[in-house]
This record gives C-alpha cells, structure tokens and sequence, in this order.
C-alpha cells in the first residue's frame, strides 16, 4: 500500500517532516510488561518490517522499552532505513530492577538517553525527540524549562531534528514554545479518555500533530457498550471504531497504535479505513 493510500492520508509536521497519519507504535515489540527482550525476535522484527511494507512513515519508541531492546529490534529489522521513513523517541524515563518507569530529566541522564537512542537507532539525528515529563497517565504540574532546554540544546549541536513533549498541560507547552518550536504532542488519549479535546483543537490550530499514547487503552483494552454496539451494526472490530474514529476527531491526529502481531497490524490498518456514518459518530463523541 502506498503511503498516500493509508487511512487517514498524510501530516505535514515541518517542510522536512510529513508522515503517514496511520503510524506504528513499537512498545509492544519487548519482553513482557516491556521488559527484556521478546519471546520471537524474529516475529518482532517481521511487524517492523510489514509496517514499512504497507506504507507506513512513522514509528514511535523509546530506548526505555526493554530497555534499549525495541531500539535495536528496529535497527535490526530497518536500518538502512527506507527514505521517507522517520523514527520519533521520547526521553526523560528510565526502567528500575522492579520493571517500573522511574523519571529521568536531569541533565546528564538526557544527554545519555539522546546518544543512547542515536546509538541503538544508529542514527546521526533523530528526526523527533519527545520530552517526556509527566506521571503514567497524566500531566504533573510544574515547569519543564530546564530539561527541555537541555533538549534545545542538542537541537542546536545537530542531534535532534524537532522537538516534542508528552504527557504535558497546556500551559507546560507555551512554556515549552517559548524555549524552542515543538511539532508534537504525545499525552493519554482515546475514544473513551478525552481530557485534552480543548488542547488537540488548540494544537491543530498551530499545526502541531497531537499524537495519542494508549489509542486502543493500552494495558487494559478499551471497554465501553456503546462502542460494542457501534461496532456491531457496522459490522467491524471495536478497534477499528476506535481507530476510525480517532482519525476522524482531527486532522493532526497521528495514530501509533502498538501491536506485536503482524495479523493486528493489518486488521488495525485496514480496520482504520471504516467510514462512520453521521449518526453512528453522534453515538462515539457521546461516550466521554
Ligand atoms: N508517551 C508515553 O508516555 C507513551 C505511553 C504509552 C505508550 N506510548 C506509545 O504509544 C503506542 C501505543 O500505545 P500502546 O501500545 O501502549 O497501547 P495501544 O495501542 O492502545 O494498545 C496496544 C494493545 O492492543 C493490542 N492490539 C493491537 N491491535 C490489536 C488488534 N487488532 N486486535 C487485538 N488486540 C490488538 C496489543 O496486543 P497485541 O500485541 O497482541 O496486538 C496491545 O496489547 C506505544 O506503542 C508507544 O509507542 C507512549
């Protein structure tokens, strides 16, 4: 499939930066709880590679996921990597012996974590990197000048191509902008999670792709009964509902649905193309 052909078409984030609106979230490709290394390491790198066959511009990691296990998987599978296609990462978390997300904004441990992600990517720039600031689900509040600058920094040494933040608050991101342009945003959101709807309207306003993490639910898989029903008389997955539906919500809606199943990344690509009738997306904008 052609990158124009995907769901949702195409985004412009910067004049060196457009990307298929149907992206590929790779946390799902390490060990269990995204620690270690996958069972099928193979089977991990076939996802990575189908995802670039259908089309597909955009992969969103970290070099936490595993941690640096995910990284070398899509160095493995991808590099040289195909023109056109961009690689986005987040820093500013680490993985502690208990397998938990502990945060990691000092100075010293971003610098680290960017040239751990050039290394593992194998790569001299990295077309995207997100700070990532914030609990597992939400914003916490408080500046974030000092890691991002430090971020502004190895912008400017050539390191990083663009800027992004996750997990933020509006007003963490005019913060944020008045230290350097970002391009994207990447906070918890979903059919049935829609805190940041005022933000994703004030972010396509500015063309800046909002990109939401956990775009199916993540750990815990969407659940809702009007989705179900949805669904059901559309004769589709409520994945594909969820999938359709978010590109729908707005044009600078990225998705990055994560998935270590090549069958899944099909459905979800496939899935993604389901057109919701008015009156059924009346239905799907009630349920939050
Ligand atoms: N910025 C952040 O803090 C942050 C946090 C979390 C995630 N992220 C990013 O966001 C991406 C997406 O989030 P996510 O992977 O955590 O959650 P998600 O995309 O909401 O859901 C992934 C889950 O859905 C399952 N799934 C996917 N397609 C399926 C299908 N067609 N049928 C049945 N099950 C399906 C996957 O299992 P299978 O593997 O079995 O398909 C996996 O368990 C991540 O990959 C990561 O890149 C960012």
């Amino acid at each position: 499939m052609a990158a124009n052909t995907l769901p949702g078409g195409t985004f412009t984030l910067a004049d060196d930066l457009t990307v298929t609106r149907m992206g590929y979230g790779a946390m799902q490709l390490a060990g269990p709880h995204v620690f270690g290394p996958p069972a099928d390491r193979d089977a991990a790198m076939a996802v990575l590679r189908e995802a670039v066959s259908l089309g597909i511009t955009h992969i969103d990691t970290s070099d936490y996921y595993g941690p640096h296990v995910t990284n070398q998987i899509i160095k493995e599978a991808l590099h040289p990597y195909p023109d056109g296609l961009h690689i986005v990462t987040k820093v500013g978390a680490l993985r502690d012996a208990e397998g938990g997300w502990p945060q990691a904004l000092a100075p010293v441990q971003l610098r680290q974590a960017v040239n751990d992600n050039l290394d593992n990517l194998g790569l001299d720039a990295i077309d995207v990197v997100n700070l990532r600031v914030g609990g597992f689900d939400s914003p916490t509040p408080g500046s974030i000048a000092e890691p991002f600058s430090v971020l502004a920094q190895l912008q400017q040494q050539g390191l990083i191509k663009h800027l992004g933040l996750s997990t933020v608050s509006a007003e963490q991101i005019v913060e944020a902008q008045s230290i350097a342009p970002i391009v994207c945003v990447q906070n918890f959101y979903n059919l049935a999670h829609r805190v940041d709807d005022d933000l994703i309207d004030s972010l396509a306003a500015q063309g800046i792709a909002y990109v939401p993490y956990f775009p199916l639910g993540g750990f815990s898989p969407l659940q809702s009964d009007e989705l179900r029903s949805v669904a059901a008389r559309l004769d589709a997955t409520p994945i594909a509902v969820a999938l359709a539906w978010l590109l729908k919500r707005s044009p600078n809606i990225l998705a990055i649905p994560g998935t270590s199943s090549v069958a899944h990344l099909r459905e979800n690509v496939t899935g993604a193309a389901l057109t919701l009738p008015e009156d059924e997306l009346a239905k799907l904008n009630g349920i939050a």
